[in-house]
């Protein structure tokens, strides 16, 4: 039987595509960038696997002109960039990687809070344009983070873990989800609250949620305006949860104190954005999740989800599983 063919949109740990060669033909796209769309459209219409990154539009198109189309497995736990409706459709089950990532996205949320709060991009920036300002009481003075209180929007598993990491900070902790009642929000302390509340109390607010059309710029100028002017917002979840120019208002006119970003709207941000030109602002291009054994981790779990799509078995972790019936 000659063995099913697999288009894998960027270079993978070895480990992973060493098993994912021993039982496929693969082709790997080998750039740094993305395939572009003509190209990605062609290899789907072949192929009865694909690996792919949240940087490949998986749409509807592309899945109607894929005939041999087995399983789509996704190197993450987002897929806002695969029509899930359209594959459903098409009885095609879409494979993602929850849990492996979780703790290695909250560490590097943090970290941006922290160094939102407390500066450290503007402060290593000044050093290394050689301004040492003289220790002064209000030299680079920011944010206690210990003591605070967190706000959490969407109180999944990253979501909870910050919930976790912000007990050894001596934190209030709200949330704001559509479930309350979560047994890590008892564990932790953390109060299950109305957005409003949330938005209206906290020193620090994090965005944990999927983006759908309900979290579709679910931070804009109202939100911002509910804030403290001292908060800080991080956002790790996705860029368009939060609407960048209510954001760059936000942090012009004072509504919050700062703002710490993996993520944005659309990526990469535009050289021209306003955003650029801000102090009160730390922007990563969307590594959260960037440890390389998390993405070791991660690899290994699309190979697990492909093998199993190629062989007909059900995907160990499917973001559809409707497509069982
Ligand atoms: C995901 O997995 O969805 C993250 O955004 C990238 O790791």
């Amino acid at each position: 039987m000659p063995k099913p063919t697999v288009f894998v949109t960027r270079k993978i740990a070895a480990e992973a595509l060493d098993r994912l060669t021993a039982h496929a033909q693969v082709e790997t796209w080998e750039q740094e960038d993305p395939p572009p769309q003509d190209v990605l459209l062609e290899k789907a219409a072949r192929v009865e696997g694909l690996l792919t990154l949240l940087t490949d539009k998986i749409d509807a198109v592309l899945i109607d002109s894929a005939p041999n189309l087995k399983v789509i497995s996704q190197m993450a736990v987002g897929f806002d960039n695969i029509d899930i409706a359209a594959a459903t459709r098409k009885g095609i089950p879409v494979g993602n990687t929850p849990g492996v990532l979780t703790e290695t996205t909250a560490d590097f949320a943090w970290a941006l809070m922290m160094a939102a709060a407390r500066r450290v991009v503007e402060a290593d920036k000044e050093v290394r344009e050689g301004i040492w300002r003289a220790w002064g009481p209000d030299v680079l003075t920011g944010y206690d983070v210990y003591g605070a209180t967190l706000g959490i929007i969407g109180f999944g598993r990253i979501g909870q873990a910050m919930a976790r990491r912000a007990r050894g900070f001596n934190m209030r902790i709200l949330y704001n989800d559509p479930h309350c009642g979560h047994e890590a929000g008892v564990e932790t302390g953390a109060e299950c609250v109305s957005l409003d509340e949330l938005l209206a109390q906290s020193d620090f607010v994090t965005l944990h949620t999927y983006l759908s059309d309900e979290t579709y710029h679910l931070i804009g100028r109202e939100e911002f305006a509910k804030m403290k002017p001292t908060a800080v917002l991080v956002n790790t979840a996705r860029g368009p949860v939060v609407d960048p120019d209510a954001l760059n208002w936000a942090l012009r006119s004072g509504k919050i104190a700062a703002a710490a970003l993996d993520v944005t709207e659309p990526e990469p941000i535009p050289r021209d954005s306003p955003l650029l030109s801000l102090k009160n602002i730390v922007i990563a291009p969307h590594i959260a999740s960037a440890s390389k054994a998390t993405r070791l981790r991660m690899a290994q779990m699309a190979v697990d989800n492909l093998l199993a799509g190629l062989q007909g078995e059900r995907l160990p972790n499917c973001a559809n599983p409707q497509v069982y019936g």
